[in-house]
């Protein structure tokens, strides 16, 4: 939420700003603002997108070799050129680009307009741009890291900051606490985002700050403190993806490219995992805590959004094949409760971005109670790929699109995996099982490709028909229920059309009062044990004359006559029913948006990374 870039080196600052924050764009686009030290200090900031930003400078030019920049998900104010960050001090010296909320920013503000301070913008991080201004000028003995300091230890909330002041022209400031921050090394160049997608055609060379950190960045070194002054050494890392796997490679958005790319990141993400030579599982991230996780009490699983359907099929897939008991939670409502976790209990935090703020305390609380905390997450170098006590990668490699799609299919297959992996060690799944899960398993891949093969242009086709439907239902049951919720919040997240998710056989306790022939109602009709009982589902909506499109595969194919469209799917085990008939749905829900001028990869009020609370 909200993306930070800054460079320093001989490169036009402008230019890798710019680049910079369009690689970020996909984390906030309410508005963009870059600002550069040549002499003075010069600010450029718009309203909207980065490419307004951008002929701005093209048009008033802007020249230098260092600066910061900022792409924003409005907290507190319009999304308007004045809110927009970098904000500046008082004496036009300092500027400041903030991720994060700064919770006590209206008792500061009062103090400082207390003291004669004028506020230009609504945004809490001016805050910060004026205290740290006054905390410098109040004495010539605080160095300006010093007055950072002071300022810093004076914030309640969270902030990933930069930071430049006219007085050191070649240092630029950075600070964490809740937001993330990675530095990256160049030749004789130092390049700073909140992730790694405007450093990664620059430089492989990176060095992640934690909470409670702060660095002073020059072009050709960096030092690296707590906030309270204590030196540290870092390590540095080195970023594993490529720039290919940041750009679009000739598809129209992100969004699609990401749901073609599933036949690949579902095999990535069982590469070398599902081996079908010993026919086990391996899974290197949790091999040390496995005894722990086949003797817990219960899992919870705790995330937000797309993770959270992921963990809801998690729990179908813990309790049938390890029977384990398991709780999905909201991140959010688990950390507000007063949760009965601790010793003996795991908690299972899965999060593509690694960088959610609800989850990231969902994750401190269980710890805090002596839960054992495992992670499944996307973005290596994350927050909770580092803070959790083991973990699993997905590997689906670098998702932009702000709607999730390939994420969700890893996030599945991990637990999948972990699942099997869990079983197998209690003895619950004997070899001829196992033997049975993998086989099917590994051909997950081809099946997704086939459906990308053969349901792309009949769902094309059919999205036309719905382009203007005001409201959707997704009904599913048993593993496919939770399929149910994210086909309907992809077709909410990208198209704007109010859909709501039920498992089917709740649809009479309500839903069903909805239905008449304006109503087009997704039944997802692909899970063997559930198919008469979806078939009972149809025949009520259709009663009513809802429209019914219908996932279905050859081993329920009475579904066909009965539906008003249907998409066919290969057949495969229930338990992994979830990750093909997800397909269809994120094609519908990509298609509509299409149709309906959406802007599909950025939609509005949305971001991909939400590191607020
Ligand atoms: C945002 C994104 C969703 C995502 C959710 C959780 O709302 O728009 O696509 O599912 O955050 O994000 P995480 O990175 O924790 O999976």
């Amino acid at each position: 939420m909200c993306g930070i870039v800054g460079y320093i080196g001989d490169r036009k600052a402008s230019d890798v700003l710019i680049k910079g924050l369009k690689r970020l764009e996909y984390r906030g686009y309410d508005s963009a603002g870059v600002a550069l030290i040549n002499g003075s200090l010069e600010v450029r900031k718009r309203k909207g997108k980065v490419d307004h930003l951008s002929k701005l400078i093209a048009k008033e030019g802007l020249s230098g070799n260092m600066g910061i920049g900022h792409t924003r998900w409005a907290t507190h104010g319009e999304p308007n050129d004045v809110n927009s960050h970098p904000h500046v001090s008082e004496n036009g010296k300092i500027a400041v680009v903030h991720n994060g909320i700064i919770e006590n920013y209206s008792s500061l503000k009062k103090q400082l307009a207390d003291r004669g301070k004028t506020f230009q913008s609504q945004t809490d991080t001016e805050v910060i741009a004026l205290l740290l201004e006054e905390i410098y000028n109040s004495s010539f003995e605080i160095s300006f890291e010093e007055a950072i300091q002071l300022t810093l230890k004076q914030i309640v909330g969270t902030y990933g900051l930069a930071i430049v002041h006219t007085d050191s022209p070649d240092k630029i400031y950075i600070a964490r606490k809740g937001s993330p921050l990675l530095l990256g090394i160049g030749e004789n160049e130092m390049f700073i985002a909140s992730d790694a997608s405007p450093i990664v055609e620059f430089t492989n060379k990176v060095i992640y700050l934690d909470d409670g950190e702060m660095a002073t960045i020059t072009r050709d070194n960096y030092k690296v403190k707590t906030i309270d002054d204590v030196v540290l050494t870092k390590e540095v890392h080195e970023l594993a993806i490529g720039l290919e796997e940041i750009e679009k490679a000739g598809y129209p958005h992100f969004m699609l490219k990401e749901i073609f790319e599933q036949p690949r990141s579902i095999a990535d993400c069982m590469r070398g995992r599902v081996v079908k030579e010993t026919n086990s599982i391996q899974l290197g991230g949790i091999e040390d805590v496995m005894d722990e996780l086949v003797n817990a009490r219960r899992i919870v699983i705790a995330a937000c959004g797309t993770s959270w359907h992921s963990g809801l099929v998690g729990e179908y897939l813990f309790e049938e094949l390890a029977k384990l008991p398991v709780e999905v939670e909201y991140a959010s409502e688990f950390r507000y409760r007063d949760p009965l976790i601790g010793r003996g209990d795991v908690l299972l935090v899965i999060s593509q971005s690694g960088e959610t703020a609800d989850t990231l305390a969902a994750m401190r609380e269980a710890k805090k109670r002596g839960a054992l905390v495992l992670g499944i997450c996307n973005v290596v170098g994350s927050t909770i790929s580092r803070d959790t006590d083991a973990g699993v990668f997905t590997h689906a490699g670098p998702e932009i699109g702000v709607a999730s799609t390939k994420a969700f299919t890893a996030q599945v297959v991990v637990l999948t995996m972990m699942a099997l992996a869990v079983g197998k060690h209690k003895g619950i799944l004997k070899d001829d099982d196992m033997r049975m899960y993998i086989n099917e398993l590994l051909m997950l891949p081809s099946k997704v490709e086939y459906i990308l093969e053969h349901a792309n242009e009949p769902i094309k086709k059919m999205a036309s028909l719905f382009t203007y439907a005001p409201n959707f239902l997704y009904l599913g049951r048993s593993y496919n229920f939770p399929v149910a919720l994210e086909g309907a919040l992809k077709l909410k997240e990208i198209s704007y059309i109010h859909a709501e998710g039920y498992p089917a056989a709740e649809m009479k306790h309500g839903p069903i009062a909805l239905i008449d022939e304006m109503m087009p109602v997704v039944v997802i009709a692909a899970t063997e044990h559930t198919n008469d009982k979806m078939i009972s589902n149809i025949e009520e909506v259709k009663a009513r004359k809802g429209r019914i499109i219908a996932i279905m595969n050859d081993a329920n194919s009475d579904v066909k006559d009965i539906s008003d469209f249907h998409i066919s799917i290969p057949t495969t085990k229930d338990c992994f029913s979830p990750l093909l008939t997800v397909i269809p749905l994120q094609l519908l829900s990509y298609y509509i948006a299409v149709n309906r001028g959406c802007n599909v990869d950025q939609p509005r009020n949305l971001a991909k990374s939400v590191t607020v609370e």
